[in-house]
Order: C-alpha cells, then sequence, then structure tokens
C-alpha cells in the first residue's frame, strides 16, 4: 500500500488526548481510590496517585501545550468526591475550579469531552454500597443532573461512564481495584448497575443541559465509554481455549456494545449469576459510542495466567500487544451501536517513546481504513496527554504524550516525538509524508524487540 500518499479525515474530525481527574490531579483524597492506595502491596511500585501531576494546578499549563500541539478536543473527567464531598452537599470551590478547566479549553478553542465517572467514587458512596447497591444509580444520576445543569454552558459531550465492564472485572472479579472482592456473579450485578446508570444519565442530562456551548445545534451530546478487547483463542484447535474466548467475547464486548441498542442487559459467564432483564428508558439512550481500544489477548484456558500476549507480537511497556488491524476491528465492532463513534482512548505504554510514534501512526491508518469502509468515525483522543497514576499498575505504564517525573510533579514537561507525530496528525487532519516521518518508517510488523 501506498503509505506517502496524502489520506485524510472527514471535516471537523476531533483530534485531542485524554486524561481522567485522578489519575493527574493529585490529592483526591475524599474517593475510595486514594483510601485503597494506603494499603500496602496493592499499587505496583508502592507509590500512589498522591500529587499525580498537580494537573489541579496546571492545568491551563497542560492545555496549552495540546492546544500548541494543535489538539482541538480533550477528554478529562469531574471528579465527583470533589464536587459532592458530602450527599448532596455541592463543593463551591470545587465547582468554581471546574469552570475554570472548562473555561481554559474554550478559551484555547478545544472542545471539551466530559466524563462523569471514571472509575472514582466518592466515599460516602463506597460506604453505602458502592455499585453493588441500586441507590447509586439514583446517586449517580442527580450527580448527572448537577453537572449538566451548572456546566451545560460549557460542555456539549458528555461520557456518563467510563468501561463499566473493566471497572467491575478489576474491582469485583479480580479483586485488584477497590472494593477488592473477587465474585463474579456480584461483578456482573455491577456492570449492569453501571449500564443502567448510563440510561438514567443519558436522560437526566438531556433533560438538564439546554445549553449549546458551541452554536452547532446540539446542547448535549451523551454516550459513554466501552473498552474493547480482542479476545482470541491461543490454540485455535483447542476446543476449551475456543469455547472461554467466546464467552469472553460475549460478556465483556458484545454485552456492553449492544445493551443500548437493545435495552436489555444480558450479562452471563459459567459458573456466575447471570444478569438478564430489560432496563426502560435504556434503548436507544446513546448519542455516540465511545471507543477505548488498547490490545488483544489470547486466551489459555485452564492456565495459571488465563490471558496472554500473541508470542512474537509488538509489546508496550506492560506486556500488550500492539496490533492496529485489531483497532479497526474494534471500531467495527463499535459501529454497530448504530451512532458515530468517539474514540475516547487509545494509546502505548512506552517509557522510553521508541515503539509509540510508529504505532500511533498505524492505528491512525487503521483508523483511516475504517473510515473508508464506512465506520462513522467523530474523532481520536490518545491516552494519554501526560505520564499518569496508572491505577494498581502505579507509576509503570507511561502513556504520556509529554512525559512528568511523579518524583518531581512540578518540574517540567517533556515532550515525546509521539506528540509531535500526534500534532502533525491533528494540524493534517490527514495522514501525510510529514506524520510518517515524525512516525520513523519501519513498520511495527518488521521490529523484533
Ligand atoms: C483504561 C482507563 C484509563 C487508563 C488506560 C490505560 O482502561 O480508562 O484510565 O488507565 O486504560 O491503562
Amino acid at each position: 500500500m501506498n503509505t506517502t500518499r496524502e489520506r485524510r479525515f472527514p471535516d471537523k474530525f476531533l483530534w485531542g488526548a485524554a486524561t481522567s481527574a485522578h489519575q493527574v490531579e493529585g490529592g483526591n483524597t475524599h474517593n475510595d481510590w486514594w483510601r485503597f492506595e494506603q494499603q500496602p502491596g496493592v499499587i505496583r511500585g508502592g507509590r500512589g496517585s498522591g500529587e499525580a501531576c498537580r494537573h489541579h494546578e496546571r492545568f491551563a499549563e497542560d492545555f496549552a501545550l495540546a492546544a500548541a500541539d494543535g489538539h482541538g478536543a480533550h477528554r478529562l473527567s469531574l471528579e465527583w468526591s470533589r464536587l459532592e464531598p458530602r450527599r448532596g452537599h455541592f463543593d463551591a470551590a470545587a465547582v468554581a475550579h471546574y469552570h475554570e478547566v472548562l473555561g481554559a479549553l474554550r478559551r484555547l478553542g478545544m472542545t471539551p469531552i466530559v466524563t462523569l465517572h471514571h472509575f472514582t467514587n466518592p466515599l460516602w458512596i463506597a460506604d453505602a454500597g458502592g455499585w453493588e447497591s441500586r441507590d447509586t444509580i439514583d446517586r449517580f444520576a442527580e450527580f448527572a443532573t448537577f453537572c449538566a445543569r451548572e456546566f451545560g454552558g460549557e460542555v456539549d459531550w458528555w461520557c456518563t461512564v467510563n468501561e463499566p465492564e473493566v471497572f467491575a472485572f478489576r474491582g469485583w472479579s479480580e479483586g485488584i481495584w477497590p472494593p477488592a472482592v473477587r465474585d463474579n456473579s456480584r461483578a456482573l450485578g455491577v456492570i449492569a448497575h453501571q449500564l443502567e446508570a448510563h440510561g438514567r444519565a443519558y436522560h437526566a442530562i438531556h433533560e438538564a443541559d439546554r445549553l449549546d456551548a458551541d452554536g452547532d445545534g446540539h446542547a448535549a451530546l451523551v454516550g459513554f465509554a466501552k473498552h474493547h478487547v480482542q479476545l482470541e483463542a491461543l490454540r485455535p484447535w483447542h476446543p476449551l481455549d475456543r469455547l472461554v474466548a467466546h464467552f469472553e467475547r460475549r460478556v465483556f464486548n458484545e454485552a456492553v456494545e449492544q445493551a443500548t441498542v437493545t435495552g436489555r442487559i444480558d450479562l452471563a459467564i459459567p459458573g456466575a449469576r447471570p444478569v438478564r432483564r430489560d432496563v426502560p428508558g435504556l434503548k436507544g439512550a446513546l448519542d455516540w459510542f465511545g471507543l477505548n481500544y488498547y490490545t488483544r489477548w489470547r486466551v489459555k484456558s485452564l492456565a495459571r495466567e488465563p490471558h496472554v500476549a500473541t508470542p512474537g507480537a509488538p509489546l508496550n511497556d506492560l506486556g500488550w500487544e500492539v496490533w492496529p488491524e485489531g483497532f479497526r476491528r474494534a471500531l467495527h465492532s463499535a459501529a454497530r451501536a448504530g451512532k458515530p463513534v468517539l474514540v475516547t482512548e487509545n494509546g502505548f505504554a512506552d517509557a522510553g517513546d521508541t515503539l509509540r510514534p510508529r504505532a500511533l501512526f498505524e492505528f491512525a491508518e487503521a483508523m483511516h481504513r475504517a473510515i473508508a469502509e464506512g465506520v462513522p468515525v467523530a474523532g481520536y483522543l490518545h491516552w494519554s496527554l501526560l505520564d499518569n497514576f496508572e491505577w494498581a499498575d502505579g507509576w509503570h505504564g507511561r502513556f504520556g504524550l509529554y512525559g512528568v517525573d511523579p518524583a518531581d510533579p512540578r518540574g517540567p514537561r517533556r515532550r515525546t516525538r509521539s506528540a509531535e507525530v500526534l500534532a502533525r496528525l491533528a494540524r493534517a487532519n490527514a495522514l501525510t509524508p510529514e506524520v510518517e516521518e515524525a512516525a520513523g518508517r519501519v513498520a511495527l510488523g518488521a521490529r523484533r524487540d
């Protein structure tokens, strides 16, 4: 294929980066993650979120870096525990802070894409049963209403929940995130509650946000972010590998992707209590589909390590396979929700920034191909603008277009070559020879790591 010919992206395509509050802000002491991090042994390397990137103070400077790189959009999350530290009590200083944050983005000409739940919960939510309690659905819908009313004049793109399936499996099945439960039945219940909460928030936001922030005729565009993982048998001839991969694909990808299409929650895993119910108001409760895509796992049944990377494939620093074709396929799956797809996350942990520039280029090519095949992609938000606190992996996964030293969050942000690749893509809104020049010409498939 001719990789030097210019290949354009659609007009008004949103290019930018994504972050989440707890991972970058620092000092989020009123949520369940902060409390969890204080326990010995739960965070790789032992360093918790702490001051993180001090983005709570440095947001204007960080956004200026993104704007200078041609980003026209930025995904961020509002920290529920800051805004509502006690039930029904909204903190005026936190509200003012997020107005400043959103104002800073608007002044720089960047469209904010605002997530309302990115894994963290106020302590009062966690202590009242968290996402296992149906009351949390009501509390979240109230929070969404508050945010839509308060920030609707600055925000049109709303992302209700981030990755219900990752949130639930890490916290309630693998037990490596709070509340550290290991029970698949309870995990399924949590996914269901998050999907219901999405449906409720969808209507609440449309009700409360009547202000069109950028004059394009839409006061509110509401979606959620789904983490799509390619799951395939490690040994294609092995019936059990294939069966397990099939079940995992169904529960992890398909059931969540189809929930707003059918209005039905249908979650099942062998050995766990299934959750099957029709949810009033969920059908059609979606204006755009948020796709978070990173990797493919090979399923190895009856093994101690049930998911492994494809042998010989290029890997990121966390051992995740880097496979552009998987991204193209994930975009096609996302399109089955029948709505425009916004890539709410895609990135590569690469502390040395060695594989990432080329990976970014090849993922952009894969996305371009998907668009040419008919997938309506609205934008691409790279994970992440800054190196940040990677949950249980601590500071091991370095995803930042800008490097941050966690020991010196007041220090300089270090621009990477990947930042330049994305900047060239964003400015040209096309795959040009200049983009490929910044990315390097050695194909990922030709690498031997
Ligand atoms: C996603 C998550 C992000 C970030 C990313 C990279 O699952 O939404 O918060 O951690 O993975 O690991």
